[in-house]
């Protein structure tokens, strides 16, 4: 009997194991192709890992396969643990040319135990300069946590494990230019930026630790893919409910509490920095 038994949870294994792989789902290498490194950057584990990895010599980094025009783009990372000084983990949205449009995670690494800053800032048609930063409210190295971009004809959000750190809101009937006819791609890479990451460069990355290595999985990109000069969304709108979703009051008072504990920069109230006058999107209440 107990020989049967297991000859039979074997077979059991080998029939049901590939399909159970299958069902897993997001397949990282139907999704993304590992695109510099030369071999520091990795799809393991059937799929469902990618890692990149940073040494004196080069970083890594790999982007999406489709292009969006909107998309709802939810990663789970793991970021580099240890003395991260010097390093940074970037995720981000972005178009082609010379007035591309950009929506930008950067992770900037610190001494081990000294909190990673959240760096975001949003390109519209080639004009950046609109950083937002925060501290994170657990330890990012310790485990994956899901960083997101929304990006709808409304607005932009940036995401972390569901909870609101910055939006920036469609103000174009305003004059405040917003993405919405380039088509964009998501690009992540980890490179050494110890000229600025960390203390503003007074850190620098400290080579004996390296390589310095950070984790995705559960790549998911909900969106309009571009091709050819088409949107997937124009023929089934059915499909693209997270495209009309709503910022509601709970969602607002969220965004509230993360910019009240946690933000420790805003271009918005950087009143030295531009002493002509805050740009226009900072002067309306609901964007700033
Ligand atoms: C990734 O997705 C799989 C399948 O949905 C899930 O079992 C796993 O817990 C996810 N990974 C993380 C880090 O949450
Ligand atoms: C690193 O830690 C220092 C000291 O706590 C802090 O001032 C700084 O904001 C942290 N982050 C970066 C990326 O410099
Ligand atoms: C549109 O999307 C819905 C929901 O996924 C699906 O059930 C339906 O078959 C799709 N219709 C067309 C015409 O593709």
């Amino acid at each position: 009997m107990a020989v049967f038994s297991s000859v039979t949870l074997v077979i059991a294994f080998l029939i049901f194991t590939p399909s159970m792989v299958a069902f897993a789902g997001i397949n990282l290498y139907q999704d993304v192709d590992i695109t510099w490194g030369d071999g520091r950057g990795k799809i393991v584990n059937n799929g469902q890992l990618l890692t990149l990895s940073l040494d004196r010599a080069s970083g890594s980094g790999f982007q999406s396969k489709n292009e969006f025009l909107y998309a709802n783009i939810d990663t789970q990372i793991k970021l580099v643990p240890g003395n991260s000084a010097g390093t940074v983990t970037a995720y981000y949205l972005r178009s082609e040319g010379l007035s591309w449009d950009e929506l930008d995670f950067e992770f900037l690494g610190n001494l081990s135990g000294d909190p990673y800053i959240v760096h975001t800032n949003v390109y519209t048609q080639g004009k950046g300069s609109r950083e937002q930063q925060f501290y994170l409210w657990f330890d990012p190295t310790a485990d994956f946590h899901t960083y997101s971009i929304h990006w709808s004809p409304e607005h932009v959000v940036f995401y972390v494990d569901g909870k609101p750190l910055r939006k920036f809101k469609n103000l174009e009937g305003v004059g405040v230019p917003y993405p919405k006819n380039q088509p964009m791609r998501l690009y992540s890479s980890l490179w050494n930026a110890d000229d600025w990451a960390t203390r503003g460069g007074l850190v620098k990355t400290d080579w004996s630790q390296a390589p310095f290595t950070a984790s995705f999985m559960n790549f998911s990109a909900n969106g309009c893919v571009w091709s050819n000069g088409v949107s997937s969304c124009n023929s089934n709108s059915s499909h693209n409910a997270w495209l009309s979703q709503q910022f509601d009051s709970t969602s607002q008072k969220r965004l509230n509490w993360v910019r009240k504990k946690y933000m420790i920069y805003n271009y918005c109230t950087d009143t030295k920095r531009f002493p002509q006058g805050l740009p226009l999107e900072c002067t309306i209440r609901t964007n700033s």
